[in-house]
């Protein structure tokens, strides 16, 4: 790894998340077991040539020992990889209860609990630490002319803590949910402090347009500062905000479908559900997401249509996220209830309308059934940008199946034209969509997934990465120009 590095002579990007692109398992002889997770960021970041690329991120496990730390930091550091360490009430304070507790229901517009726990400074003065945590790690990797660029709400006072440290370095931050309305903001408690610290950033990114105009109008009715058509200038410091949608790796999920292993999945489906019609849903058992909203509109859609129930069937894969947090458990046993009720209704002793896994799928698993299925039915409330609408029409290009989709996803931005865009709280609005795609005509339905198809294929995860990092660099070069003149 080292070697490398000196030898690459390429510009370095810090990238820094509060999840790192590997999951660490200690063995039983005391080594680690590193397993890269190959989708998001990470193959984003191998699209980068021009930059050598480190990560820096929460080692994901808890390590209390020292001997521990140093075998797991040598071990990460050949996959480019810097952990940091936090202990298990740090992780709990910061990771369950500020960001997952908070923040993200509040970047999501749910508002913030209902409960007291809220009120107390405990799970932001330990956010707080957290940040300054990874701040320690990023100073003491950080060499003269890197980029840093930092992601989401888990990080958020990072932009300010690395600019006191070093106000040359250049700092970008990129958030992936939502930017909510400033009336959303307003509530926060901790409001001013999170907005003045990521303005300390050169450049502030968004997947929307939507999400920017929120942020630059929060800036604005809670710190009174300027506008401008570039983003957001406190005495006389300009920081940049725009919108960079991200994408996909979609050659990667196309070449995927080649795969022997994958055509036999295909057959055994093929061979399953001969006889049906497949609807799928692919989340993490989030409440953003809007799994029960869901699986009603999916009964209503019974209910009105009984010739279709024994033609139809609704697959929907619920990856276990978060599941420390109770609002996730129960969550889960919400949606148990509900999928039960269901297939206790209109199940017959051959069939259920409803096959329901609270589990991932192994990627080539997954590439199987995005391309098998008829329709993708992506219902979040609200969603940064919701990238399984993505994988989902780059899978599909023989089958050209339709994609219903959320008009509070960010994708709605930029499949809105080829999906049919529904409204997730209105149960009889996507049970009629769900009726309408069934039988639209097929002329129809290639088009729509023309659209997408060319649009997921063309603005790729690639291309999200180098405009943001080419914005970065001629920002602060900007920026460093203007306190010379
Ligand atoms: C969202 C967030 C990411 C986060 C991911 C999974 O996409 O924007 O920052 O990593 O959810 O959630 P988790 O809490 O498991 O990291």
């Amino acid at each position: 790894g080292q070697e490398e590095d000196k030898q690459s002579g390429k510009q370095r990007l810090l990238v820094v998340a509060n999840r790192l692109p590997v999951s660490a398992t200690k063995m039983q002889n005391n080594e680690w077991k590193l397993e890269i997770s190959v989708g998001g960021l990470v193959s984003v970041l191998l699209g980068l040539k021009d930059f050598e690329a480190k990560w820096i991120g929460w080692a994901g496990v808890d390590v209390p020992d020292k001997a521990g730390q140093e075998s797991l930091t040598k071990a990460m550091a050949e996959k480019k990889c810097i952990p940091v360490f936090l202990d298990k009430e740090t992780v709990n304070q910061y990771y369950n209860g500020y960001c997952n507790k908070i923040l993200w229901p509040l970047l999501h517009y749910l508002g913030l609990p209902q409960d007291e726990t809220y009120t107390s400074e405990s799970h932001y003065d330990v956010y707080k630490r957290a940040n300054l945590l990874f701040a320690e790690a990023v100073t003491k990797h950080y060499k003269e002319g890197d980029i840093v660029w930092c992601h989401d709400y888990h990080l958020m006072l990072l932009p300010q803590y690395l600019k006191q440290y070093n106000s040359k370095m250049k700092v970008g931050w990129f958030l992936h949910t939502p930017f909510p309305s400033s009336e959303i903001q307003r509530t926060l408690p901790t409001r001013s402090e999170l907005l003045k610290s990521v303005l300390a950033a050169d450049i502030i990114g968004f997947h929307t347009y939507d999400y920017a105009r929120h942020f630059v109008s929060a800036c604005n009715r809670i710190l009174g500062l300027e506008g401008t058509p570039e983003g957001v200038e406190d005495r006389g410091k300009l920081t940049k905000v725009a919108t960079f949608p991200i994408g996909i790796d979609a050659n990667r999920f196309i070449r995927t479908l080649t795969l022997p292993k994958v055509q036999e999945y295909l057959t055994n489906l093929r061979e399953r559900f001969a006889e049906r019609k497949i609807i799928l849903g692919v989340d993490r058992l989030d409440m953003i997401k809007g799994i029960p909203q869901k699986i009603l509109a999916f009964e209503k859609f019974l209910e009105d249509n009984p010739d279709w129930s024994d033609k139809v069937v609704l697959l929907q894969i619920a990856v276990p996220t978060r599941t420390d947090v109770p609002e996730y458990q129960n969550l889960r046993r919400h949606v148990h209830e509900i999928v039960g009720r269901v297939n206790g209704r209109f199940g017959t002793l051959s069939s259920v309308p409803i096959i329901y896994l609270d589990r991932s799928l192994d990627f080539q698993a997954l590439c199987a059934l995005y391309s098998i299925t008829d329709i993708a039915l992506v219902t979040s409330l609200r969603d940064g940008m919701n990238l399984v609408s993505y994988e989902f029409v780059a899978c599909q290009a023989s089958k050209q199946g339709v994609l219903i989709l959320s008009e509070f996803a960010g994708a709605a931005q930029s499949l809105g034209a080829g999906a049919i865009l529904v409204n997730p709280w209105n149960i009889t609005d996507v049970s009629s969509a769900i009726a309408y795609t069934l039988n639209m005509p097929s002329e129809e339905r290639k088009m729509r997934h023309k659209l997408n198809f060319e649009h997921v294929t063309i603005h790729t995860a690639q291309e999200w990465a180098t405009m943001f990092v080419r914005e970065l660099n001629e920002t602060v070069v900007e920026a460093q120009l203007r306190t010379t003149q």
